[in-house]
């Protein structure tokens, strides 16, 4: 009997045969930090990647060689900090991906990095704009909500702006999401899906509970997984204790996203939730947000709606809304002023 189950591996297995002939270069910038150590090396694994391009301002090559005695096929590269070596990470780069920045410490907040990180991601956006300027760019540095319109602005300024290929990284939202669902639950967090929109800092993070598999979670347990999703960043800055916030679940996390983009542009349908130019919520004024997208092989295919949500969900979208909204001025404003 052919089921649905059966076709739809077979697109699986052909989605994989035709990515088998993909040429994919991969791009770190950040790469010898505590995110893009385990991201690269997570990217070393992944067979759709053949060439990985290392690049940071300290270390890049030494992480380069050490991944690249990993047996998988792909060729590893570590490139000098200069303009060269950042050029030549970034040249005929289909992903490329930004952990580059400072990490919070205790008691800081995303946007307490925004003083830091707000010139780096411009300066390396820069970059990316005029050698990998058709490059699906993935922003991991916080606060992404400020980074990601950073990142668009100087792709405008260039030019070259592509709504269709610019993503704020909040792939880890979705798996704290199913991971802590699942421990309310007591089920295999690979079978939770959470749905989480928004954005990626405290309120602006929101998870819909309601279109999940146990929309029954309702009161005082509802309340603790809403704020365990929105704050769990926050209890491994507290554990890491001044070391910094998550690095390998982001890592992994990153990976994941960088995985999905490769298999919709080998003709899977993929559907992640990420931060993009968003038509959404525009006639507010907000003009990025992230929800469920549709990714295809040029980048962005379809924004899907927020869908039916309920009234406790709904002040959680207003609570949103509006740190969303100051987050990206503030990151547009920023590259307005410092060009
Ligand atoms: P880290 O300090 O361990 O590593 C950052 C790396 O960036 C360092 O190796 C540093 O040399 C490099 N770097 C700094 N300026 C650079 C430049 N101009 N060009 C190239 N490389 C540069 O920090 P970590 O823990 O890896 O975090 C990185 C960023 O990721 C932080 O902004 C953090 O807040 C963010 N983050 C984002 C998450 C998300 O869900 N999107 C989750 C966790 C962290």
């Amino acid at each position: 009997m052919f089921s649905a189950r059966t076709a739809f591996s077979a697109v699986q297995r052909r989605a994989f045969s035709v990515s088998a002939q993909q040429n994919s270069k991969v791009t770190v910038l950040g790469a010898a930090g505590g995110i893009g150590q385990p991201l690269s090396l997570l990217l070393k694994l992944n067979k759709r990647v053949t060439d990985l391009a290392l690049y940071d301002i300290r270390g890049g090559p030494g992480v380069a060689a050490d991944i690249s005695h990993v047996n998988t096929k792909s060729t590893v590269k570590g490139y000098n900090p200069t303009p060269e070596g950042l050029k030549a990470a970034l040249e005929g780069s289909e992903i490329v991906l930004i952990p580059a920045g400072v990490p919070r410490k205790p008691g800081m907040t995303r946007d307490d990095l925004f003083n830091t990180n707000a010139s780096i991601v411009r300066d390396l956006a820069k970059a990316a704009a005029e050698h990998a300027p058709n490059a699906n760019i993935l922003i991991i540095s916080n606060p992404v909500n400020s980074t990601v319109p950073i990142t668009a602005e100087v792709f405008k300024s260039k030019g070259v702006y592509n709504p269709k290929r610019l993503f704020g990284v909040t792939t880890l939202d979705i798996v704290r999401a199913s991971r802590f669902i699942s421990e309310v639950k007591n089920t295999d967090p690979a079978n939770e899906e959470v749905t989480v929109v928004g954005g990626h800092s405290g309120v602006t993070i929101v998870p819909l509970l309601s279109q999940s598999n146990h929309p029954d979670i309702s009161g005082e347990v509802r309340d603790a997984l809403v704020n365990r999703i929105q704050f769990g960043g926050d209890e491994v800055v507290k554990a890491k204790d001044g070391a910094g916030s998550a690095t390998l679940s982001m890592a992994f996390a990153g990976a994941r996203m960088a995985d999905s983009l490769l298999r919709a542009s080998a003709g899977e349908k993929v559907v992640e939730c990420t931060f993009v130019d968003s038509p959404l919520y525009k006639d507010q004024g907000i003009e990025f947000f992230s929800s469920k997208v549709v990714l295809g092989p040029e980048g962005v295919k379809e924004i899907l709606p927020v869908g039916k949500v309920n009234e406790y969900e709904q002040g959680l979208i207003e609570a949103c809304l509006k740190d969303l909204s100051k987050n990206i001025v503030k990151g547009q404003a920023f590259v307005k002023e410092n060009p």
